[in-house]
């Protein structure tokens, strides 16, 4: 009997038809293999002599994306985190839809309201600001009672490492030192929860898209899903135990006056495995201006984008969904 099992919209056996895309929204190439090259830098201090510093680099030029492994974040964190969001989204629906929607300080969204041309998103998604951290921990979800805690540990951690792929950044572009203190401010969590699909073929679980951060930091567990596009071909990130995923947002493309990609990306579905990951946004506090830093325009390199203030830039290209706003001013706005 299952009278009084709690259903969700992704127990079915077939793919509804409003989470079916349209023959040229489809995912098409999903057999394809993991690929090996996109770069696994080590950040081991042991390492010494292999300087991380070009490998970012060059990471950065090629593909936009790089994974970091020993990267000073304890597995035990990652495993906490991982394991409080996946009790955020197992929580019994009564629970979840008293946390639902668009309450101030954080956005839970279930697949249907993430939408384009009408077609559902296969995922769960929820989000909430980051910054100030003290500020907002008691504004993040109460249920589970560990979330506040563990996130904020795990918060803590993202934004040490942030900090010292930055500087790695910085001094491998030759800017001043701290050029990027008040660009990577402002951190925004967003974890998503990808169930099973009976015919992934059909469905996609984030469209294409790039990140409007200065650099995004992605913890994605063992699975697998995410793709990127090198070249005009989907290829896929494989998983590594413990790694992050680092991509280079569209800020920072345009810092660097063009010289890094922000790459475009996506999630793909999986008929057997439920992908949960975790994204940080490193972004610059609303009033900052972007623009390609003066080092690295010149005669032969000539400026390639508009200056622009970050929330200028948010509010233009709905940056993050329709929801950005609030987010990034809701901690601000309680001051
Ligand atoms: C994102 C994103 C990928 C993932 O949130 O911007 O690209 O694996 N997420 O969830
Ligand atoms: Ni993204």
């Amino acid at each position: 009997m299952k009278a009084d099992k709690d259903l969700r919209w992704f127990d079915v056996e077939c793919v509804p038809e409003n989470y079916i895309f349209s023959k040229e929204g489809r995912p098409r190439n999903l057999d394809i293999p993991v690929c090996d090259s996109i770069p696994v830098i080590n950040l081991a201090k042991a390492n010494g002599h292999t300087q991380p510093i070009e490998a970012v680099l060059a990471a950065s030029q090629e593909y936009g994306l790089f994974q970091v492994i020993n990267h000073g974040v304890p597995e035990k964190k990652l495993n906490d985190a991982m394991s409080v969001v996946k009790e955020f989204f197992d929580l019994p629906s009564k629970d979840r839809t008293g946390l639902v929607p668009h309450m101030k300080n954080w956005i839970y969204t279930n697949s249907t309201d993430y939408a384009k041309d009408g077609v559902h998103l296969w995922r769960e998604n929820l989000k909430h600001p980051c910054h100030p951290l003290e500020k907002s921990i008691p504004l993040w979800p109460q249920k589970p009672t560990r979330y506040q805690e563990v996130i904020a540990a795990y918060v803590v951690k993202i934004q040490k490492l942030s900090l010292r792929i930055l500087e790695m950044i910085c001094k491998g572009l030759g800017l001043d030192p701290g050029y990027f203190n008040d660009k990577s401010e402002v951190q925004l969590l967003s974890t998503n929860f990808y169930p099973p699909c009976p015919d992934p073929s059909l469905t996609l679980g984030i469209l294409a898209h790039q990140d409007p951060s200065l650099i995004t930091l992605l913890y994605q567990g063992n699975s697998t899903g995410l793709q990127v596009l090198k070249d005009g071909e989907w290829i896929n990130v494989g998983a590594i135990p413990n790694a992050f995923v680092v991509n280079i947002g569209n800020q920072l493309e345009i810092i660097s006056n063009g010289k890094f990609k922000s790459i475009k990306h996506r999630v793909v579905n999986s008929t057997h495995e439920t992908r949960r990951s975790i994204a940080t946004f490193v972004n610059p506090s609303p009033d900052c201006v972007i623009e390609p830093a003066k080092a690295l325009v010149n005669e032969s390199e000539p400026i390639r984008y508009k200056a622009s203030q970050y929330k200028e830039y948010v509010h233009r290209n709905k940056a993050f969904g329709d929801y950005t706003i609030a987010l990034q001013n809701a901690v601000q706005s309680e001051s």
